[in-house]
């Protein structure tokens, strides 16, 4: 299975867009098998997408193209034998104050954190929402 994270800035961030976009990626993604999790605040979208290699691959090219965001940067590629979100077809978290500030975010925080670092803030991101059950994938 392949796993990859990219980081993009919203365009006109707000509530209708997001559920726009959660709306479309939890069909589609439970169609193609595809689980994962967005973190979103206004200046940042940071999504963890995981499944199959052609269909991550598939889903990456969209989303590449999908003009309610831009400046989309791969973070990392991964080949794992395990999803990080077995239940989610996709998790929104609204980035509780997050890990860095906007000035931060805007200096480019988000391109030089390390790979095995954007990976454990996923993982945690998994662990503080184990109990919550709706939007269940592929357990
Ligand atoms: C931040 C962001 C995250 C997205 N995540 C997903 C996703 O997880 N799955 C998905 O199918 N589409 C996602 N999309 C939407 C795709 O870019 C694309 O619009 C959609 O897959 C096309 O679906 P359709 O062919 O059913 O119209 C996302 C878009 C944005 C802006």
């Amino acid at each position: 299975m392949k796993r990859l994270v990219y980081r993009s800035q919203p365009f006109g961030f707000g509530r209708a867009m997001l559920a726009g976009i959660l709306l479309d990626s939890r069909r589609n993604n439970r169609r193609d098998e595809i689980t994962g999790a967005l973190i979103c605040r206004h200046d940042l979208y940071l999504q963890l997408i995981e499944g199959h290699a052609s269909e991550i691959d598939a889903l990456y090219s969209r989303i590449n193209v999908d003009d309610r965001h831009g400046e989309v940067r791969l973070l990392l590629t991964d080949t794992v034998s395990e999803r990080l979100f077995p239940r989610w077809d996709m998790l929104d978290d609204e980035a509780p104050s997050l890990f860095w500030s906007p000035a931060e975010v805007a200096d480019g925080a988000v391109e030089s954190t390390a790979p095995v670092e954007l990976t454990r803030i996923f993982a945690r991101l998994s662990a503080n929402t184990a109990a919550r059950k709706e939007h269940s994938g592929y357990a």
